[in-house]
């Protein structure tokens, strides 16, 4: 008898449904998985013995029988544990110890020996695949019960039953209609309370008001950001202060960058789900896989990690070329293709990336107090890398200056980044309003066409442009970042129309334009 129980595999963030089928024949007695499985699916082989001798059935070996299981499709390389449940019932199925219908289920779990089940990743993955390829229910380790159901918060979208076990042994009283195992729900109030605890408050950080606002800009529209300046003036102190002001996602980013951690093994352990926009602040020896993601089983990188957040990249003229080459394609489409044997996957890519830096090696080039002991060829090479593939998408450059004493001693500004993010998460609110049938979130993500239908300027604000850009002074790539800015400080003061001073205070980020 062949038995048939649906699985699934990653693909990316995606997913694609497995067939396990399950053959149990006459002839010499044989226990074989086929379809490309990794190691780990030769070892599942041990766990699923294993597991259901420990419930007092027979297992494959006891049967004087041939016992193949089949993985289809055969030509998508399946890896890792989570077929280990679908296997051990549907050779449970095949040899009739167990009986139940198996149509309209979608199963997943890896078996620990005594028959435990244990969790999985990507399970939000599956349990949107479950939903468009429509199965009624999916079955899988308690663990992950909670993140699938975060499914079934969605509206107007068709709900599934979602059953988390904790054996197998109680996966098949459930399937066998001897036991009923409560749905796992999740409280959509959950989702909205705030988690966070920031390291650092706005109105921790002295002077540096230039800076501050820019980082403000930049949270609000999603902007590129290069911080230049001397060492210790603050730099990574401001970088890392931006996740203080960033707004709350929507349910929906909830639910992309859920799916992310879950498939990178990096959800918290307190909650099922991703409620907060990610910071990610990679080392310079970072190599080109862990940044932009890939290697087998493909991962996501950095910047997929990075996703509807923050990637900072610290001391970025000390980033190998070749590392900050590959960002290049990433940025400028919002996610990142890896080429597999015989397809292509895509793991999504928008963030926000903060560049920090000094101006030279020593760091004081430009400094009006302290004097600079690079050679002109070390400035040379150092501006070389500065103006590479990153810096042409960057919306938002701040230079950050020494301190001065009394900056230093002034008074903290508690509480000065939750005022920030109400203004930065309204801003927000009205670029999704405005970009409703665009298919993009953010000011930063709009395209020409779109800037020539949002960024309308009247003529004193263009005639200050065009100064700019007849001397020389802004390209016309500065020159559609400008717009773009512009429009971001608008809707930081709720403001339809772009005006000549938000043209004017847009200009001030361009002008070490490089
Ligand atoms: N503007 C500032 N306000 C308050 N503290 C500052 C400021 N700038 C620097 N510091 C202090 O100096 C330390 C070093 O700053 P850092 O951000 O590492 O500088 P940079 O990255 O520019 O070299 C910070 O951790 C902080 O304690
Ligand atoms: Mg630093």
């Amino acid at each position: 008898m062949v038995a048939k129980i649906f699985s699934a595999a990653l693909k990316g963030l995606e997913s694609q449904v497995i067939e396990v089928e399950v053959a149990c024949n006459k002839g010499l007695r044989s226990f074989n998985i086929v379809g490309l499985g990794d190691k780990a699916i030769t070892e599942s082989k041990e766990r699923v013995s294993q597991a259901i001798k420990s419930i007092k059935l027979s297992p494959p070996q006891a049967q004087a029988k041939r016992i193949l299981v089949n993985l289809a499709p055969a030509d998508l390389k399946k890896e890792g544990s989570l077929y280990d449940l679908a296997i051990a019932l549907g050779y449970l199925l095949a040899s009739k110890q167990v009986r139940f219908n198996p149509q309209g289920k979608l199963i997943l779990g890896e078996l620990a020996l005594d028959g435990s089940l244990k969790p999985i990743k990507g399970v939000l993955s599956f349990s949107f695949l479950a939903q468009k390829e429509g199965f009624g229910e999916i079955i899988l380790p308690k663990e992950n019960a909670k993140e699938a159901g975060l499914v079934n918060l969605q509206e107007r979208q068709r709900k599934i039953k979602i059953i988390g076990a904790e054996n197998l042994a109680e996966v098949i009283s459930y399937l066998e209609g001897r036991k009923e195992i409560p749905e796992s729900k999740v409280d959509p109030q959950q989702l909205k309370r705030n988690f966070q605890k920031f390291e650092i408050d706005f109105g921790w950080i002295k002077g540096q008001l230039h800076t501050k606002r820019g980082l403000e800009i930049a949270a609000a529209g999603a902007h590129n950001v290069l911080l230049q300046g001397p060492p210790g003036t603050g730099k990574t102190l401001l970088a890392k202060a931006i996740v203080s002001i960033l707004p709350q996602p929507s349910f929906e980013e909830i639910l992309e960058l859920t799916k992310i951690y879950s498939i990178a093994g990096l959800l918290p352990k307190e909650r099922p789900f991703l409620n907060q926009r990610p910071f990610r602040a990679p080392h310079h020896t970072s190599s080109e896989v862990s940044l932009i993601g890939g290697g087998s089983p493909p991962k996501p990188g950095e910047i997929t990690l990075a996703h509807r957040g923050i990637l900072f990249l610290d001391e970025f003229p000390e980033f190998h070329r070749d590392v900050l080459e590959s960002l290049r394609q990433p940025i400028e489409e919002g996610e990142i293709a890896i080429q597999r044997a015989k397809y292509i996957l895509t793991f999504p890519a928008k963030f926000t990336l903060i560049a920090a830096s000094n101006p030279c090696p020593c760091g004081y080039f430009g400094d009006p107090e302290k004097e600079c002991t690079c050679t002109a060829s070390q400035i040379a090479s150092y501006r070389r890398k500065l103006s590479g593939p990153l810096i042409d998408r960057i919306d938002i450059f701040c230079w950050v200056p020494s301190l001065k004493y009394s900056d230093l001693i002034s008074p903290d500004k508690e509480g000065q980044s939750q005022e920030i993010r109400k203004k930065v998460g309204r801003a927000r609110e009205i670029q999704r309003e405005r970009f409703k049938k665009e298919g993009i979130l953010t000011n930063s993500e709009m395209k020409i066409p779109q800037i020539k239908k949002y960024c309308q300027i009247d003529s004193p604000s263009q005639n200050i442009l065009k100064k700019y850009v007849d001397k020389g002074l802004l390209s016309a790539r500065g020159y559609h970042r400008v717009l773009k800015v512009a429009r971001t400080i608008a809707d930081l003061e709720g403001r339809e129309k772009i005006l000549t001073d938000d043209i004017s205070e847009a200009l001030s980020y361009r002008l070490r334009e490089g």
